[in-house]
């Protein structure tokens, strides 16, 4: 081969890789990082992307030197010179893959491993995605629609669903997990900033799949330690029901003024005295208590029987305190 041509082909390879280099990193692909997880599976990402733009570049740079210098004349209708294999080329072409997608798969079972790895002592929250809600469990006994997160600190989230198959996101975190049925899976992750996060859900779970958000709330381990404490604190007198409604996310589906929450999925509960006289004139509190533990007994009209679980696993005075709440508070 002529020395010219090696530097033309070498010229058109650095352009190629110069060109997808810049593609790879000047647009900004993904959110930043906020976990220590979200840093490995970065590095796994650009030590496969760094290998893709090499060999990228020598395909390219090889294709476009052939293009140019071995274009068939016009009219030359006769055969090419017959070429036989050459041993070390094949021998080259051969072994740089195998090493490079080794490489690969070693970095890439490496991140996976220390990512599901959980440690002595990690903290634990119980994770229950259902329609179309999270829940947060936490080791102190309470739940919440939010979830609230200690820095550095590594979280097992023990994650599974009540109805259909949900799926927990946060992008700055990385990684997504579903959430299924009778089954719960494991998910890591050790924070490394403080600030609110969104929980996505990322499996189509119904009507109001597309509203199933929350946050994620990063906050030092002081914070956290005071937070956990205010909350372990015996309850000063009766269960607070506007809290009841909080902590099993019904804001999500339902429009509550007293409440503050929009949802649009189920229907509003502002006028539920209307809605219990439509039901055959069943009493307030009753019809009330049917609609949270047996949702499908009456759909009101314009609405699906089968779109809210029943939320049948409320303690009974938190579902006091929730009946009395709404009753207290509709028209
Ligand atoms: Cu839950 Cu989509």
């Amino acid at each position: 081969m002529r020395r010219g041509s090696i530097v033309q082909m070498v010229v058109i390879g650095v352009i190629a890789g110069a060109i997808a280099t810049a593609v790879a990193l000047l647009i900004p692909w993904m959110p930043t990082s906020a976990s220590k997880e979200f840093d490995r599976i970065n590095f796994t990402y650009w030590f496969a992307t760094v290998i893709s733009l090499f060999v990228f570049a020598v395909v390219a740079a090889i294709l476009v030197y052939e293009l140019l210098n071995f274009r068939v004349k016009a009219d030359d209708l006769s055969d090419g010179p017959p070429v036989h294999g050459h041993t070390m080329l094949e021998v080259v072409w051969t072994v740089i893959p195998t090493i490079l997608v080794t490489a690969i798969i070693v970095v890439s079972t490496v991140v996976l491993a220390q990512n599901s790895r959980a440690g002595d002592d990690p903290l634990q929250i119980g994770v229950v995605g259902v329609q179309f809600a999270w829940k947060f469990e936490y080791e102190h006994g309470k739940s919440y629609g939010s979830l609230r997160l200690p820095l550095d600190r590594k979280v097992q989230l023990q994650i599974t669903a009540n109805d259909v198959i949900h799926s927990f996101w946060v992008p700055q975190f990385a990684q997504k997990q579903d959430a299924v049925p009778g089954q719960v899976y494991n998910l890591m992750i050790t924070p490394t900033r403080e600030g609110t996060f969104p929980v996505i859900c990322t499996e189509l779970c119904g009507l109001g799949h597309s509203i199933m958000r929350s946050e994620a709330i990063v906050m030092s381990q002081a914070e956290y330690d005071g937070w956990v404490e205010s909350e372990s604190a015996p309850p000063e007198g009766e269960v607070d029901g506007l809290a009841v409604f909080n902590e099993n996310g019904c804001g999500a589906c339902h429009v509550f003024t007293a409440a503050g929450s929009t949802g649009a999925v189920g229907p509003s509960l502002d006028n539920l005295s209307e809605a219990a006289a439509a039901h055959g004139g069943m009493e307030l509190a009753e019809y009330i208590r049917e609609s949270i533990v047996d949702p499908n007994a009456y759909a009101p009209p314009g609405y699906v029987a089968g779109t809210m679980p029943p939320f049948d696993q409320i303690p009974p005075d938190s579902l006091d305190a929730l009946v009395q709440y709404l009753v207290e508070n509709t028209e």
